[in-house]
């Protein structure tokens, strides 16, 4: 590739390639199964009703695409990075940088997310169990003052990097194993209490995204732009691209062998869910499926899932968390950041970052609620998504000839399409979060200009 390689040179900072096919489908299944489903389909449903269904279907679509095309680039450009490095050697280097801000926005916020999402099925316990006070299990705008438990979880997790990927991705493939059975034994219970009448009215807030009279956006695009998380994370595959022992092969197997098993698990307990119980005993809970439980006379079956989410969810805050420290690591590395952020220990795992990170996404854990910041997160997604497939479909014109791992499907259908899908994804989501994100690119040009441009002599556009 030239002048375009992306490839770390030999007195750059490596890391070490321990990574396998099974672990990338583990670590994919691990980033995509979690709040999405433990706790965003209750949210969704306040937003869509029944019609939730349908958001998830549109959501998971997208993705599909989206997904496509990340397979694409991934098995062609098998650096770190993911869709920052896409970009940067597809578009060059400006818009690389303005992707990989809207990736840094992404992973750190659904860090902070999960962790929300975690503390909610962990709080009742530990109030139950410990005695410790709600009001410190949960933000303001929950009701209490502070979440501790997702600062605390956030801190664990970051431990666990630092100790280096390879024993990380086994932790997290026996977490993973563990989180599709409590899923599984949600299934077996709630489907007998299935009753088509709990879908009716199906879908009360209409298609599109619109304003209600309490201030809140609801439609099933409006349910679909958030519940768009559920299916991400097998992008935090890529980002492992370095660590992969035969990255062009296992990165595609991994991406898309991932986000079709989350999509197929997704469709079925969502039905579980909406047809056991009315969507408004649910909506909004911090701990929506537990709760469905406890209504269909399972207490013991609820207080199982609560502990697994408890035990297993942390294995999303992991793949997001290693995803953030990798776009970290390469921008450093390419001096688009402080080059001293990518030094890394000797176990591999870049330090400074790690702790970085941590103190950041626990602070908006500790304080803000979770529909705002999945909505960011979303926002940072779908426009890293949007670019990965302008980048498959330039490259494709640009460099036909050069092996591809694996090639998208009717590219130039699936391309414009994942490109036309994250943009309503995007204006979908909340006034307010387009407003805040406008600012974030914001400040991402000015900081570009002021120190990035003049610090990477190394790749210039
Ligand atoms: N897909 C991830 C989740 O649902 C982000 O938690």
């Amino acid at each position: 590739m030239g002048q375009t390689d992306p490839s770390p040179s030999s007195d750059t900072p490596a890391l070490a390639r321990t990574l396998g096919w099974p672990h990338l489908i583990a670590l994919g299944v691990g980033a995509i199964v979690g709040t999405g489903i433990l706790t965003l389909i209750g949210i969704g449903a306040d937003k869509a009703g029944p019609a939730v269904l349908v958001s998830f279907l549109i959501a998971g679509f997208v993705c599909a695409c989206g997904a496509l095309c990340y397979a694409e680039m991934a098995s062609t450009i098998t650096a770190s990075g993911s869709a920052y490095t896409y970009t940067r050697v597809v578009l060059g280097q400006l818009l690389a940088w303005m992707v990989g801000w809207s990736l840094i926005l992404e992973y750190s916020l659904v860090v902070s997310a999960v962790a929300v999402s975690w503390s909610g099925y962990a709080a009742p316990l530990l109030h139950d169990w410990l005695g410790l006070p709600m009001a410190l299990m949960q933000g303001p705008s929950a009701g209490g003052i502070v979440n501790i438990p997702a600062a605390v979880v956030i801190a664990m997790i970051a431990g666990v990097l630092l100790i280096g990927t390879g024993k990380s991705a086994a932790i997290n493939m026996i977490l993973v194993a563990v989180k599709l059975s409590a899923l599984a034994l949600f299934v077996w219970f709630a489907l007998p209490h299935f009753n088509a009448e709990n879908l009716k009215p199906f879908s009360p807030y209409g298609f599109g995204s619109t304003m209600n009279p309490d201030g809140i956006e609801r439609g099933i695009m409006a349910a679909a732009a958030i519940i768009f998380s559920a299916f991400y994370g097998f992008d935090a595959i890529a980002t492992a691209a370095e660590e992969a022992k035969n990255p062009k092969r296992d990165l595609a197997i991994g991406i898309i062998g991932s986000m079709l098993a989350c999509a197929v698990i997704y469709i079925v307990i969502a039905l579980a869910a909406l047809g056991s119980t009315p969507f408004t005993t649910f909506a909004n809970s911090p701990e929506p499926l537990a709760l469905i439980l406890r209504l269909i006379d399972q207490p013991f079956a609820a207080s199982f899932l609560a502990i697994t989410a408890v035990l297993t969810l942390p294995t999303v805050i992991l793949a997001f968390f290693y995803g953030q420290s990798r776009i970290f690591f390469v921008m450093a590395r390419d001096g688009l950041l402080p080059r001293g952020l990518a030094n890394v220990s000797k176990s591999g795992a870049p330090v400074r970052i790690t702790i970085f990170t941590a103190v950041v996404v626990g602070l908006i854990a500790l304080f803000l609620p979770l529909g705002e910041i999945v909505a960011m997160a979303n926002a940072g997604t779908l426009v890293a998504f949007t670019f990965v497939a302008v980048c498959m479909l330039v490259w494709r014109v640009k460099k036909p000839d050069m092996p591809r791992g694996f090639k998208t499907p009717l590219a130039w259908v699936i391309g414009p399409v994942s490109i036309a899908g994250c943009l309503y994804l995007l204006v979908s989501l909340p006034q307010k979060t387009l407003l805040w994100f406008l600012i974030w690119n914001i400040v991402g040009v000015g900081i570009y200009f002021a120190y990035s441009r003049c610090n990477s002599a190394k790749h210039p556009t």
